[in-house]
């Protein structure tokens, strides 16, 4: 006698304009286990998921709750089923409290709401799980950690017993992504389900039971975990071998070619996000800069590159003090930007390959004289540079928003990196996210690329959000912090513990503890 998994997904088919983003999808999710559903952006998980949860209509297949046939026409009826999902983007109102946030819109709660035997069961719940949460607190004043503890207590106190978590660390400090976990082994381990969307290989291996790996839409294989490792699980996932492996020689490094000193500056939202921030970069390093998004990256190199106006401290590279300059003064020194969400903002999607690649050439020589544009060089350079920053298009004259996220990454590492401006190798590589969304052989490409021109000379500041993504190719790394640096460490003799708690902003060591 066969139980009846939790679900059964069978035969799902979404298309949405111009993509067919599930293409016959069969997925089982059984009772006990945690199974991870893994694949590249785009690969059709997070529509797979949205469909269970009865936020998208499929085309044509069938789902199955527990053996029975189900019609799940809204999230409504996906609840009633006993299904929970927790979204990238949370869905919390920011002036409500924990609880308020909980009970919204809980039928069971009735009109006479009794607050106080509330904050005890929710926070039993927590603690059942090994959170600490105090339920009067409002969502805004919870860390990104907690904010999603209460997503998913949200989910287990309508009863959930299938809970879906879309690319749930993504927001997480590794001390937080551990605690969910637990609590995920946790749920597993009292018979429920649960399906973990994650693009990240270490991930699946260290959460999971199952998993199943989706590219293109289809479903390419489903594997106990135990039976696999993160080099087959990437060979699915990308359709081809992997080199997971980035060759670095050592270096000396070399003078600074950034100093920053005491440096402050505003966010949009008109606060402090830069709290006196110091840093140095150096020729023939790269330093990674480690931190939870959202703690003054993004106006740190914004301020670096002249996008945004410091309010006091200095800004200093390769000896100059260019602290307020425009963005052009800055960039004609040697400084290339890789901006955070190239993909929006780093193209003008509707312009030619060729177009996007000499934005900013265009005005300068071999490629103009005189303000007028030397066609055949333009041209020439184009051809060069798809060759040597391997981007995949049919020709430099198509429309860049017909090229691959990876693609149009080559495509601004080729007009930034390159020396198209001003020639020579860039003396100050500022890259902000610039792995982000990215497949695994993007992402290699675009390490490789920081690593080479590391070698050259260049000094690189990479702001990402994935740790191990920074130690593999850092020389040092800094973590920053509510707008201050935490702490700076050589990559090799980095404790992953300590930045961690540092990324939460707690300053004790935790060697010490
Ligand atoms: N609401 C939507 N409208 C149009 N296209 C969509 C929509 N949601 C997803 N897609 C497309 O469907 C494909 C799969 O997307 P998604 O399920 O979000 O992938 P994943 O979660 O694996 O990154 C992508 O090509 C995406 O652009
Ligand atoms: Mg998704």
């Amino acid at each position: 006698m066969s139980e009846s998994p939790l679900v059964l997904m069978k035969d799902i088919v979404k298309r949405f304009p111009g993509v067919l983003a599930n293409d016959h999808v069969t997925f089982e999710l059984r009772r006990g286990e945690v199974h991870a559903l893994l694949g590249e952006n785009g690969a059709g998980k997070t529509t797979l998921m949205n469909i269970l949860y009865g936020l998208y209509k499929p085309d044509s297949g069938e789902i199955y709750v527990k053996g029975r046939k189900a019609n799940i026409r809204s999230p409504r009826d996906a609840i009633r089923l006993g299904i929970g999902m927790v979204h990238q983007h949370f869905r919390l109102i920011p002036t409500h409290t924990v609880t308020e946030n909980i009970i919204l819109g809980l039928k069971e709660a009735g009109f006479v709401i009794n607050y106080k035997k509330m904050n005890e069961e929710i926070k039993r719940l927590a603690e059942s799980y090994g959170w600490k949460i105090n339920p009067d607190a409002r969502m805004w004043q919870l860390s990104a950690g907690e904010k999603q503890q209460v997503e998913i207590l949200k989910a287990l106190y309508r009863k959930a017993e299938i809970l879906i978590l879309d690319e749930p660390t993504s927001v997480l400090t590794p001390q937080e992504t551990r605690a969910l976990f637990r609590a995920v082994r946790r749920m597993a381990e009292e018979g429920k389900g649960v399906i973990f969307i994650t693009h990240k290989l270490e991930e699946v291996m260290e959460v999971s039971d199952r998993v199943t790996v989706m590219r293109k839409g289809r479903v390419v294989v489903t594997k106990n975990t135990r039976d696999t490792n993160p080099q087959e699980l990437a060979n699915y996932m990308v359709g081809r071998p992997v080199i997971f492996e980035i060759e670095k020689k050592e270096l000396q490094p070399g003078d600074p070619v950034a100093v920053i000193k005491d440096l402050y500056a505003m966010s949009d939202k008109g606060v402090l996000a830069l709290k006196g921030v110091n840093l140095e970069v150096r020729r023939n390093e790269i330093l990674g800069l480690a931190g939870v998004t959202g703690n003054g990256q993004v106006e740190l190199v914004e301020v670096i590159t002249g996008l945004r106006k410091a309010v006091k401290g200095r800004v200093i590279i390769d000896g100059k003090d260019v602290t307020n300059r425009s963005p052009r003064e800055i960039m004609e020194l040697g400084v290339a930007y890789i901006p955070p969400e190239t993909l929006r903002w780093g193209v003008v999607p509707s312009l030619r390959v060729v177009d996007n690649l000499f934005l900013k050439a265009y005005r300068y020589p071999p490629f103009s004289k005189s303000a007028v544009i030397d066609w055949k060089k333009v041209y020439e350079k184009a051809e060069e540079l798809i060759r040597e920053f391997e981007i995949i298009t049919p020709s430099p004259f198509v429309k860049t928003r017909t090229l691959s996220g990876g693609n149009i990454q080559r495509l601004i590492l080729a007009r930034e990196l390159s020396g198209i401006i001003g020639g020579g190798v860039p003396k100050l590589i500022v890259a902000a996210y610039p792995t982000k969304g990215l497949d695994v052989g993007a992402t290699e490409f675009v390490l490789k690329t920081l690593v080479k021109y590391r070698d050259m000379g260049s000094g690189v500041l990479l702001v990402s959000e994935d740790l191990e993504e920074i130690l593999r190719v850092s020389d040092r790394v800094a973590v920053i912090f509510d707008g201050k640096i935490m702490g700076v460490f050589k990559s090799s003799e980095a404790d992953i513990e300590e930045i961690g708690l540092l990324m939460a902003g707690v300053k004790e060591k935790a060697k010490a503890g």
